[in-house]
Parts: C-alpha cells; sequence; structure tokens
C-alpha cells in the first residue's frame, strides 16, 4: 500500500468519523466509505490492489468483512473502520455490493513467460493429482465465476491482489474458517505456482453477465467450512 493511498485512506476515516454517523445513512451513501479504496460502486480498477466486491456472493462478503473484524484477516485501515459495526450491518453492506452488476475491467496484460502462463493455466484446470491438488474449476465453477453461497470468482482480480491472497494463506495470516481448504491448497503450492497462476487468472477476460454457479451436488474435493451447506463440509 502506498503511502499516499495510506494518507488519503486515514484522511477519509476521520471524514466518515465514527459508526454512528455510518449507520444513520442510506445504503449507497453508507457504502461511500468503501468505495474510495474498492472503486465506484465496488468494481476495482484492474491494475491496482484493492479487490472488487460487486457481483460477489453475498454470504461470501459476509464472511469476509466478519473475518477482518475478528482478525482472521488483516488489513488495519478497513478492521478500524468495520469493527465497530453490527453483524446485521456487515450482512447489509454485503448485500447491496453483492446486488450491483457492473462491468468488469479488462484483463491484465502478462509479464510471465509463456511457459510460466501454461504452468497456471494447467493447475487452475487440471490441477495436479501427483501433489493433491485438485482444478481450481472443481470449487471456484467451471468458468471461475464462483460457487454460491460461499465461493468467490476467481477472474477479475487484480495480478497482486491474488498472489498476495494466496501468499497470505500459505503463510497464516489469512485464515478461512475450519476446515481452511485454501489455506490447505495454498501450502501445496510452490512459490513459482502461486507466480503462474495469478499471471493466468488476471490476464483472463470475464464475460458479461456471469454470476456465480448454485452449489453442485456432488461434494467439494476438500472440505471447507464458513456459510458453506453441509452437503460441501
Ligand atoms: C482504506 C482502504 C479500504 C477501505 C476504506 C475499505 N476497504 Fe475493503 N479492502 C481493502 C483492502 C486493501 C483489501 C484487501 C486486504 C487483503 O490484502 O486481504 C480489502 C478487502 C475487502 C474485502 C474482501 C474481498 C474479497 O474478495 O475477499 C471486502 C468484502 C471488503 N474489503 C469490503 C469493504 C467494505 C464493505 C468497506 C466499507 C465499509 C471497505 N471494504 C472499506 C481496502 C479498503
Ligand atoms: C476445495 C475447494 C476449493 C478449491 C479446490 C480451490 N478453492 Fe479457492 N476458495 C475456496 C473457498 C471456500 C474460498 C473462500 C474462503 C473464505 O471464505 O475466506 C476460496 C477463496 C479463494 C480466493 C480468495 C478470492 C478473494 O476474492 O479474496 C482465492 C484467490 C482462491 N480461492 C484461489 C484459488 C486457486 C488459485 C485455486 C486453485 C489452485 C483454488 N482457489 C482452489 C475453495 C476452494
Amino acid at each position: 500500500m502506498s503511502r499516499a493511498a495510506n494518507a488519503w485512506a486515514a484522511g477519509l476515516l476521520a471524514a466518515v468519523g465514527c459508526s454512528a454517523l455510518l449507520a444513520a445513512q442510506p445504503m449507497a451513501q453508507r457504502a461511500k466509505a468503501c468505495t474510495g479504496c474498492h472503486g465506484e460502486q465496488g468494481r476495482a480498477a484492474a491494475d491496482g490492489y484493492y479487490p472488487r466486491l460487486a457481483g460477489k456472493p453475498a454470504a461470501y462478503l459476509h464472511e469476509q468483512l466478519r473475518a477482518f473484524r475478528d482478525g482472521r484477516r488483516r488489513y488495519a485501515l478497513m478492521t478500524e473502520l468495520i469493527e465497530p459495526l453490527s453483524d446485521a450491518y456487515l450482512r447489509e453492506l454485503a448485500e447491496y455490493f453483492a446486488a450491483l452488476e457492473v462491468p468488469y475491467p479488462p484483463p491484465q496484460a502478462p509479464t510471465a513467460t509463456a511457459s510460466a502462463l501454461e504452468r497456471g493455466r494447467a493447475l487452475a484446470l487440471q490441477g495436479d493429482a501427483g501433489r493433491g491438488l485438485p482444478p481450481c474449476t472443481d470449487c471456484h465453477g467451471p468458468a471461475l465465476a464462483g460457487t454460491s453461497p460461499g465461493i468467490p470468482a476467481l477472474l477479475g482480480l487484480p495480478r497482486d491482489y491474488v498472489n498476495a491472497q494466496l501468499g497470505a494463506w500459505r503463510e497464516g495470516s489469512r485464515r478461512s474458517r475450519a476446515p481452511d481448504c485454501m489455506a490447505e491448497i495454498a501450502r501445496r503450492l510452490a512459490p513459482e505456482d502461486i507466480g503462474a497462476l495469478s499471471q493466468w487468472l488476471a490476464a483472463q477476460p470475464v464475460l458479461s453477465g456471469r454470476r456465480a454457479r448454485a452449489q453442485p451436488d456432488q461434494p467439494l474435493p476438500l472440505r471447507c467450512g464458513g456459510d458453506l451447506p453441509p452437503r460441501a463440509r
């Protein structure tokens, strides 16, 4: 995070003031506390770090807000902002952003070699059975557009953000509810795999109108916690 962005965000927090003030405002107004970083309507730019919020499954977004509030994910400026907010308030914010249908940014031009991109593609779509790595599509959906209610899309995210999240799970600074399937997967990935995956994922175009698929009938290849319905656990 650049120093300028931090200074700007600190100013924003001062402007938003106490969260009691936030709670009294209508939703689009409340969301202004978020869109300074996450982009207009939560759409985020492709070349930055801030993740997109628009159109992600509501249960996923709600769970992430609780994760920041409860310390399972860390980003001090955001935690400060949402720490005093109630669960119901966080759910409303999550539902607001989940319902927004706004265009995706164009894909990021990759800077990796062709063989690294091929490695990223193969891991995402085929996995590596020898290392116990299921394809990302098994859980994130065949179009990588996510699986409701708890699994987000993997396309339309900034490369640096995807890279940082996989690294954070590996090191334990991002934790999801047990059993933490993403931590398990990230630990099975080599650092080069993480680079290759984030390069390939960020270079894929997102087809407009793609929404998260419904939870499939067959179980996921690993057990995941959180808000997933029982058959996926
Ligand atoms: C100061 C900038 C900033 C502000 C203000 C901010 N966020 Fe964030 N937000 C971030 C950053 C940076 C991340 C990613 C942190 C990380 O590395 O895990 C993030 C992550 C998230 C995530 C997780 C997204 C995902 O795909 O997992 C959600 C949900 C979220 N923010 C919602 C909000 C909401 C709602 C608000 C307003 C109440 C808000 N944010 C305000 C910077 C901000
Ligand atoms: C067994 C199911 C499963 C598989 C396989 C899987 N994921 Fe996930 N993934 C999840 C779940 C569940 C979450 C939401 C975790 C949470 O609630 O914090 C998630 C979240 C993510 C996120 C966070 C996105 C964001 O907006 O912050 C990234 C990045 C991610 N997965 C990457 C991958 C990649 C890359 C692969 C393939 C190498 C993969 N996942 C395979 C279940 C899976």
